[in-house]
């Protein structure tokens, strides 16, 4: 299928295949999802054709979406099986041809990662994304891949189908969202995936001995992105390179940090049908109608006028939570604030705030284990404060809704979080932060919210307008990532001389 070009005198309509593992409105863990979600509708609003490729997990509502069987029966080759998968097409976000992979055996279970075949089940997702768009004649331009779970896409366009004409003038792009999490597995599956084993090497899937998805992803891609321009020069360094620093100082040309964007269609206080009291900057008086609901909610006292520190995360090391719970005790005892936490995650932090709850029943307000979207809108909306200690951060879209929402972040200052968040003073900023990764460095900068918030109501109030008034929209980021996928397309002409 021949699909035109050319479009009105800018950069050339692509075709982009879109790969990630999860995917906002269907099926979310983390802010992987909100961006899954985002960019490709951004993509296609710059008049890009995108399709898209997602497993059909458990977790996906079944009869909520609209979706069309459009293979029963499709066969996929990794190493020596057949693997006979279903495909749907789905109607869940306007304009992006999205499809399913229904494979029961490997999607249909409670959650998305952390099972021990988890190298078959992603493997099974690349090689399906390249079988299917020869299948539907989607020629992609670009495949941009997010993450490990889609590493091996462009190990395969550089090995097993170097030479194949379908793929021929395919560039691939990979994102790095979190360089903490690598999908590293035996070598023994090499050839379950249908990998030669000449890729076993530095110069290739090999890392300390492990066949590494993300390795695989940072090796063959034309180019590599980033999720801000702060991580892209930190992951260049041993502290924050986990291993990988050496490989992408030597890319530094091809590696660019591009600051992810929120979606403002989903995520603002002016339309936002889960928060009971809708607001804008002209109305901002009227956010503090929601911390009454939030307050009730959670079964705290109601006070319109009690600082809230709001706090949805993952409760994962990387999001630094041992701090709060190091510095808890007096951070709660000496001050006057309720503290909201909506998180699952890692069994010492769940516990850990379920017993401070227990402990500050009328101070802490905690909701752990679930993934609640409505409670985490009101959260946005119905705190003063939003707390991000992270020890390290990719992006971060935490602190970006909550800004939108008027709600000031207080960070630790790392990556993303430095690319977004501005301390207030006297006059400009729109949150607060600190720099030693410390739980009393983390206490001062509450404390200084504080004391703004209480005693100079004024300046608190320009740092929500501030807040609001930031600009994190796709629209920009959106145009940067044609600029990349131009630059990859240019690398794979180069690489391998066609025209
Ligand atoms: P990460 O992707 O590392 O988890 P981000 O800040 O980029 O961190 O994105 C987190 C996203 O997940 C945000 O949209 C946040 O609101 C959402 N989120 C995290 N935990 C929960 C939860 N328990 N319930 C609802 N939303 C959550
Ligand atoms: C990862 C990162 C987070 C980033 C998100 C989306 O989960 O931890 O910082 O915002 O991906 O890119």
């Amino acid at each position: 299928m021949v699909r035109s070009k050319q479009h009105e005198g800018r950069a050339e309509k692509r075709r982009i295949l879109y790969l990630a593992s999860e995917m906002m409105p269907l099926v979310k863990t983390g802010g992987l999802a909100d961006v899954a979600g985002a960019l490709p509708k951004a993509l296609k609003e710059l008049k890009h054709d995108v399709c898209a490729l997602l497993p059909k997990y458990e977790a996906i509502e079944r009869g909520k979406w609209r979706t069309r069987v459009v293979f029963k029966s499709f066969p996929v080759r990794l190493g020596n099986t057949v693997y006979k998968v279903g495909i749907e097409r789905c109607y869940a976000i306007t304009g992006i041809e999205l499809y399913l992979l229904d494979y029961p055996a490997f999607y249909h279970r409670p959650h998305l990662y952390g099972y021990h075949d988890d190298a078959l089940r992603f493997a099974l997702l690349c090689r399906t994304a390249l079988e299917l768009s020869k299948a539907i004649c989607f020629q992609p331009d670009v495949i941009h891949c997010n993450d490990w779970q889609t590493g091996l896409v462009p190990a395969y366009l550089n090995t097993t189908n170097l030479h194949d004409g379908f793929f021929l003038r395919t560039a691939t792009v990979f994102t790095i969202h979190n360089l903490g999490y690598q999908g590293n597995f035996t070598p023994a599956l090499l050839s379950d995936v249908g990998l030669p084993w000449e890729t076993f090497s530095i110069e290739g899937v090999e890392f300390y001995g492990h066949f590494s998805f993300m390795k695989a992803g940072l090796y063959y891609s034309d180019m590599l992105t980033t999720v801000s321009p702060r991580y892209a020069q930190e992951i260049q360094t041993k502290e924050f390179g986990e291993g990988f620093h050496g490989l992408l100082s030597t890319r530094s040309n091809e590696l660019v940090g591009i600051l992810n964007g929120v979606d403002y269609d989903f995520w603002n206080p002016k339309t936002d049908k889960m928060i009971p009291v809708n607001y804008d900057a002209s109305t901002v008086d009227m956010k503090r109608k929601n911390k009454a609901h939030l307050q009730e909610q959670l079964g705290l006292p109601v006070d319109e006028q009690k600082p809230v520190i709001g706090i949805v995360s993952r409760l994962a090391w990387q999001k630094g939570f041992d701090l709060l719970i190091e510095a808890a005790d007096e951070l709660l005892s000496k001050h006057d604030l309720q503290l909201v936490i909506l998180g699952a995650g890692e069994e010492r932090y769940e516990s850990a705030f379920i017993d401070l709850a227990k402990a500050y029943p009328t101070k802490v307000g905690a909701r752990i284990g679930v993934y609640d979207e409505p409670l985490a809108h009101l959260i946005y909306a119905g705190s003063d404060m939003f707390l991000m200690p992270s020890r390290y951060e990719p992006c971060g879209l935490g602190q970006m809704i909550s800004l939108r929402y008027g709600t000031l972040p207080i960070v630790h200052y790392t990556g993303g979080l430095i690319d977004t968040v501005k301390e207030v003073d006297e006059e400009t900023g729109n949150g607060f932060g600190f720099h030693k990764f410390e739980a009393r460095e983390m206490l001062s900068a509450i404390e200084k919210a504080l004391s703004i918030y209480n005693n100079k109501p004024q300046l608190w109030r320009k740092a929500m307008l501030n807040a609001m008034g930031c600009d994190y929209s796709w629209k920009h980021s959106a145009s940067e990532y044609e600029r990349i996928y131009e630059m990859a397309i240019q690398r794979r002409i180069n690489k391998l001389g066609v025209e």
